[in-house]
This record gives C-alpha cells, sequence and structure tokens, in this order.
C-alpha cells in the first residue's frame, strides 16, 4: 500500500476535532417545557457532532437565591435527572458542576477588569431582571457581575456554540466582548467567540400567557408533571378571553393553546388550517386543547417514565456529575493557565 494513503492518526484527530458547545441550567427548580422547547431539543441533536458541555449552574443560581441555598442544592440532582430523562447520555455529553470547578471563579475574577460596571448595567437580560426582581441599588454585585462568570464559564471550554433561549442573547454578546478585550490585551486568539444557538419559535409563554413560564410562578409544566397535572394544566391554559362561544371568531395571536400546538405538533399544515379555522368561527376551545394534550401527554410519558427509573439511582447520578467535572475540571484549568500566561501573569 501506498505510504501517503496510511490513515495518519494526528491529522485525523485535527481535522475531525468537534466544535464544543457549553451550555447550562442554574439549579433554581425542575426543567419544564420551556426548556424543552427552548434548548434541550438543540442540546439532544448536538450531542454526536459536537463535543457538548453542559453546566449544572449552582453557583450563578446563588447569585439571586443566596436565601435558599437548600434549593440551589436540591436542585443539582433533580436538573440532571431531568438531563438524563430526556436523552442526554452521558457517554456523549459532559454533565458538570459549576461550584466544583474552580478555574469559572479565577476566571470570572480575571474577567471583571475587562467590563465596565456601566456596561454591566447596560446589559438587557440583567436590566430586565433588576426591574422585575425590584433591586434598584440593593442589587447583589454578585448578580450584576453574572455576565462575566457566564463568559468564564463559556470561555473556560472555548467553546462556540452556545444552544439557550433567547433571553441568554445578551449574555452570549458580552462574552464575545470580554474574549475580544482578552484577545487584544493578549496579542493573540486565546480564546474564540462563540454563537448563540437559539430556536426559531422563540420564548414559550406560560400556561397563563405570561412571558415567563417558571415552577415557581405556577404556571409551567415541568418535564416530570403526572398525567393529571398535564391535564389540568391544558385545561387552565390561557387562549382568547374574547372567544366566548364556538362560533364566534377567536384570537390566534397571545392564545397559548396555538403557541404550544407551533412548537409541539409535527403536523404544521393540520395547524395552518386549525388558526384559519379558528379566525373564523365554528372552532372551540375544547377540541384544540384535546389536540395539544394528547400532544404533550405523548412527548411527556416517556420522559417521565425515564426520569423515574434514573431518580431511582442517586447515587449513579452522582457519579455522573462527579466524573463529569473531573474531565471539566482539567479542561478549564488548562484554559485558565493559558488565560494567565496570554494575559502576562507572573509565572510561577
Ligand atoms: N444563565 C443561564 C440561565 O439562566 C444558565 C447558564 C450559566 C449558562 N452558565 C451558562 C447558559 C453558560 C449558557 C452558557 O439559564
Amino acid at each position: 500500500m501506498d505510504q501517503t494513503t496510511l490513515p495518519r492518526p494526528e491529522a485525523e484527530t485535527t481535522t475531525t476535532a468537534k466544535p464544543v458547545i457549553l451550555t447550562g441550567d442554574r439549579t433554581t427548580g425542575p426543567l419544564h417545557i420551556g426548556h424543552y422547547a427552548g434548548s434541550l431539543t438543540n442540546r439532544l441533536a448536538l450531542q454526536d457532532s459536537h463535543r457538548q458541555f453542559l453546566l449544572l449552574a449552582d453557583t450563578q443560581a446563588l447569585t439571586d437565591n443566596a436565601h435558599d441555598i437548600g434549593k440551589v442544592r436540591r436542585n443539582v440532582l433533580e436538573v440532571a435527572c431531568d438531563y438524563l430523562a430526556v436523552g442526554i447520555d452521558p457517554a456523549k455529553t459532559t454533565i458538570c458542576l459549576q461550584s466544583h470547578l474552580p478555574a469559572l471563579a479565577e476566571l470570572s475574577m480575571l474577567y471583571l477588569n475587562f467590563v465596565t460596571v456601566a456596561r454591566l448595567e447596560r446589559n438587557p437580560t440583567i436590566k430586565d431582571e433588576i426591574r422585575a426582581r425590584g433591586f434598584g441599588r440593593d442589587i447583589p454585585a454578585g448578580f450584576l457581575c453574572y455576565p462575566a462568570a457566564q463568559a468564564a464559564d463559556i470561555t473556560a471550554f472555548k467553546a462556540t456554540v452556545v444552544p439557550v433561549g433567547e433571553d441568554q442573547a445578551p449574555l452570549i454578546e458580552q462574552c464575545n466582548e470580554i474574549a475580544r478585550r482578552v484577545n487584544a490585551t493578549a496579542g493573540r486568539e486565546v480564546l474564540p467567540e462563540a454563537q448563540a444557538l437559539i430556536p426559531e419559535a422563540g420564548r414559550l409563554p406560560g400556561i397563563d400567557g405570561r412571558a415567563k413560564m417558571s415552577k415557581s410562578g405556577g404556571n409551567a409544566i415541568t418535564l416530570s408533571a403526572s398525567e393529571d397535572e398535564i391535564s389540568q394544566a391544558v385545561r387552565a391554559m390561557f387562549t382568547d378571553p374574547d372567544h366566548l362561544r364556538v362560533e364566534d371568531p377567536g384570537k390566534v395571536e397571545g392564545n397559548v393553546v396555538f403557541t404550544y400546538l407551533d412548537a409541539f405538533d409535527a403536523a404544521k399544515d393540520e395547524v395552518a388550517a386549525l388558526k384559519d379555522h379558528y379566525r373564523r368561527g365554528g372552532l372551540g376551545d375544547a377540541v384544540l386543547k384535546r389536540r395539544l394534550e394528547d400532544i404533550l401527554q405523548a412527548l411527556l410519558a416517556p420522559i417521565r417514565a425515564r426520569r423515574a427509573e434514573v431518580a431511582s439511582d442517586p447515587a449513579q447520578v452522582h457519579r455522573i456529575i462527579a466524573e463529569g467535572t473531573h474531565v471539566a475540571r482539567e479542561i478549564t484549568e488548562a484554559t485558565k493557565r493559558e488565560v494567565m500566561d496570554a494575559l502576562g501573569l507572573f509565572r510561577l
């Protein structure tokens, strides 16, 4: 055989190196169908083609939950169970715990010198949250600074793809700004820029029509919801308050049932026909709700079953997190050292 046709492993590893994904969730509550539509499906689809890391963001959760650390701790295993239940495969995706990756905290401290308070306050995500929570000047400093910490999360893994909901886009933008400043100071590209991967459908509203779905807001359908809970949630779902009689024309915009059908019903043509019918009048909410309930029951039944299986062996879930964190520690330590060197800090 000709020498040149022999496989060359070194060359192969560089050409086949997969792009890196880092994304994560605050461990403040169980994941819900908004997370599913928002980023879990992207993460599932990409775990073969990408080197994927999922961060259980417990330290970021502390930035607005320091009064309830028990909640943050308890939800570490819950969120990990949710990941495994939807089909995240620990053989392909590394699940790791933020508080046990010291390099993330160290990089955060370095990055805080490459961002101003004014810029942090201008971040639309932060601005919205400051308003929603009524923080004013009493904002916890950790909360104001979490965009720098999130930049540390992303860059420590040298991630180039970040699957998130659309509310997170300004954070990825700010991450890239910090990366550019670090690179400019270093005089070379130490940190790659990352791209947010945002689902087309946009953010799923709560069952009551409010923009943000959350377990604490009581308007979520969690991935572990029982058959009954799903049924009740769909029955209580916000539609068109002016659609009083079946024969009346109804509004599709802002009608949560249609928003969810758009997100979860694969038969797009049928949904389009249902929208026309609803607008014309003569289509009742009950018919639509039955259709949506069937779809959600079918989606969540296998997830619920798998979750029960996974949750029955917490020691195994614990092991998966510990092993993933071990792998992540080496990668994040290496990046931290590289950044320190590139910035020209003293070497010991
Ligand atoms: N901010 C994200 C959220 O609130 C969680 C998160 C922490 C994250 N670190 C991240 C997301 C890094 C993407 C990349 O859900």
